[in-house]
């Protein structure tokens, strides 16, 4: 992607979080509600999300917009006319590019076809699907609201209305086999995505999945049957043709990658608005993190007093590096390494992480060893 722009204005881009879910899945920990009967604060909340946009572009000055990303919660659940509202303010605040990334989150449970070209005709041009499974029975364990047929007409309706589509799977089930997840990745693929963002089903603290956990209920994969998976899921998407290019994301060629997330991965500026969203601004030459209140109210209060809803902290030279070595070792392109200088990390702790990362031309690239340990080698290169 792009991240220095032809007119000299520094890139941004725009996460926007709309925390609604019609049903919380029991392995969710992300921060959302259920929406019935909150029509006024949905309202409200909308109205706010704008403001806090107006608030941000006065913070930042002007900046070239290269992507608006809308996740959540359930972002699909808005109404396409609000959805273009918020936009239409994103696009007033800073000056959209010509290719402007806008990402919609979608549960298959609302995706049916007249709803995606609603999106698509307020500017929604990529979809990220979350389908989790094409199995039935693994759909009813992960506690979704849709089934196996209605996932795949979703991403045949997104097929139609949008130029790009991204699924989300999940992989280490309970009792979940190799040749199963293989089946399973293998009915998405056929679903034709330029992009798959696979994630292993992590067991949340204070979710029911956690609980039912402790309590033995459900025993997760073996080490060695989650290690199995995983190459399995490099192995499989590799042979059709997709890259593995960060961690848990996939794409047929560079055009398919999230240009949204590469952002974050890059160490570039990213506004945040909503409830709990966070952001990352430069200014001179100072590097901000904004952090919104969690709460829908409290947020909406925030920016009624304010103007913004985030509070921001400067950070110290040490913790931006360590978000650049945290970021950037997920990827293929790495980090460079003159953005690691305030972690001082001397010579005997790169040859201790000989094979796991490696430098190249300048950069500290994670090999694919070492992205199956990056807790590790992260914790050991910053110690
Ligand atoms: C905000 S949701 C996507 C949109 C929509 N809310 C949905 O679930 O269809 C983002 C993604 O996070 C992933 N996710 C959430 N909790 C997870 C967990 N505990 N383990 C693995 N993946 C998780 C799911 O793949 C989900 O699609
Ligand atoms: S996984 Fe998606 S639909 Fe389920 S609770 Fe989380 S954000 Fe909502």
């Amino acid at each position: 992607m792009n991240t220095s722009v032809a007119d000299g204005r520094r890139p941004i881009a725009l996460y926007v979080h709309w925390p609604f879910c019609s049903r919380i899945c029991p392995y969710c920990d992300f921060n959302v509600v259920r929406d019935r009967g909150r029509e006024a604060q949905k309202a409200k909340l909308a109205e706010a999300i704008r403001r806090d946009i107006e608030g941000h572009a006065r913070l930042t000055g002007p900046r070239t917009l290269v992507s608006v990303f809308f996740g959540g919660g359930t972002p699909s659940l808005l109404d396409p006319a609000e959805l273009a509202a918020i936009l239409e303010s994103a696009r007033r605040a800073w000056t959209p590019s010509a290719d402007l990334e806008v990402t919609l989150e979608t549960n298959p449970a609302d995706a049916d076809h007249r709803r995606l070209e609603a999106f698509a005709t307020a500017g929604v041009n990529r979809l990220s699907l979350g389908v989790q499974s094409l199995n039935d029975a693994n759909l009813k364990a992960l506690g979704r609201n849709h089934d196996a047929a209605l996932a795949r007409r979703a991403a045949q309706a997104a097929k139609a209305a949008m130029p790009r589509l991204s699924l989300d799977m999940i992989w280490g089930l309970p009792g979940q086999s190799a040749s199963a997840w293989a089946r399973d990745l293998e009915d998405a693929i056929a679903l034709q995505p330029e992009h798959v963002s696979v994630y292993e089903l992590t067991f949340e603290p204070g979710t029911p999945f956690d609980r039912a956990r402790e309590r033995g209920r459900i025993v997760p994969p073996s080490e060695d049957v989650r290690a199995e998976l995983y190459d399995l899921t490099g192995a499989l998407l590799s042979a059709a043709g997709f890259e593995a290019y960060e961690v848990s994301n996939h794409a047929r060629g560079e055009a398919a990658r999230s240009r949204h997330n590469l952002v974050y991965w890059r160490g570039g500026d990213y506004a945040g608005v909503g409830p709990g969203a966070h952001g990352r601004i430069t200014r001179d030459r100072d590097r901000w993190a904004a952090q919104a209140p969690r709460g829908i109210d409290a947020y909406v209060e925030a920016v009624g007093r304010a103007g913004l809803g985030a509070v921001l902290e400067r950070l110290e030279p040490r913790q931006a590096a360590l978000e650049r070595l945290l970021m950037g070792l997920r990827t293929d392109e790495g980090v460079a390494l003159e953005e690691l200088a305030s972690l001082a990390i001397d010579e005997s702790r790169f040859r201790d992480v000989r094979g796991l990362a490696e430098r190249q031309n300048g950069r500290l690239i994670a090999t694919p060893d070492g992205r199956r340990v990056l807790n590790a080698l992260i914790a050991h290169l910053a110690r």
